[in-house]
């Protein structure tokens, strides 16, 4: 392996850690795809909801199941900001799927088994040739074991809720801080006690809390990782 090849980076952590964010500025520094996964998960949920497949907070899995081959998800980039969009069906959901219904059964959704293997074999497929930076919860523990970075990244419940809560505010004046924190606690407790690949660290990631870190921090520190990862290729090559 030489500094030109591309190698694949894996971060996965609770949500609303920041992980889109940092995993986005480390892609456009290294050239790299960037690819939310969390977003694919909510843009079937969004799908559950615009198809009727959701009844009182509750999905029909049975009939979810049936439509997935139906339901198409594509990432383009937009020619202004430059940041991947979510297309639903060839449909820009970019600003659907962010909304509190689709968090709110999003991690539902997340832990169908027949879901799942859909999306774990597209998220594959993207990363087949490498120079990928993907976020999500088992990214490196199921899309990507062999990858050759894995980053896990945490921080405490308030000041995650808090970052959610000035982020949705922005479009959404009457969401409340107790309903953004409500629904993190909820999804973190059904992301890591599902039955199919539940969230939790790979034995081989790097542990990083970024309570009190700015973005600058937290991509100085994951590319000096990233640099050190292509020296050590090199010298074992
Ligand atoms: O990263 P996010 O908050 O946009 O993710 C939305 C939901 O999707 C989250 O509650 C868990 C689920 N998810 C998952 O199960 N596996 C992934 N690789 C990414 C997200």
């Amino acid at each position: 392996m030489n500094l030109s090849t591309k190698i694949t980076i894996a971060i996965d952590g609770f949500s609303s850690c920041g992980k889109s964010t940092l995993a986005k500025a480390l892609a456009k520094k290294l050239n790299y795809i960037f690819i939310d996964s969390g977003a694919m998960y909510r843009g079937v949920s969004l799908y559950c909801i615009q198809n009727d497949l959701v009844k009182e907070g509750e999905v029909n899995e049975t009939l979810l199941i049936k439509q997935l081959c139906g339901i198409n998800l594509t990432f383009k980039n937009n020619d202004n900001t430059l940041k991947p969009e979510l297309f639903l069906n060839g449909i820009n959901v970019e600003h659907l799927i962010r909304n509190i219904d689709v968090a709110s059964i999003v991690s539902k959704v997340a832990s169908i088994k027949e879901v799942r293997e859909k999306l774990v074999l597209e998220q594959q497929k993207m990363g087949e040739f490498g120079g990928i930076i993907m976020d999500g919860r088992d990214i490196g523990t199921v899309v990507f074991p062999n990858a050759e970075l894995k980053l896990f990244v945490t921080a405490d419940p308030e000041t995650r809720a808090q970052r959610r809560f000035l982020e949705l505010s922005e479009t959404n004046k009457s969401i409340t801080f107790e309903e953004i924190s409500y629904n993190l606690e909820e999804r973190d407790r059904i992301d890591s006690t599902r039955k199919e690949s539940p969230l939790r660290q790979a034995n081989d990631a790097i542990l990083l809390d970024n309570s009190n870190l700015t973005q600058e921090e937290q991509l100085e520190f994951t590319f000096k990782l990233v640099q050190e990862k292509m020296r050590n290729e090199v010298v074992h090559e």
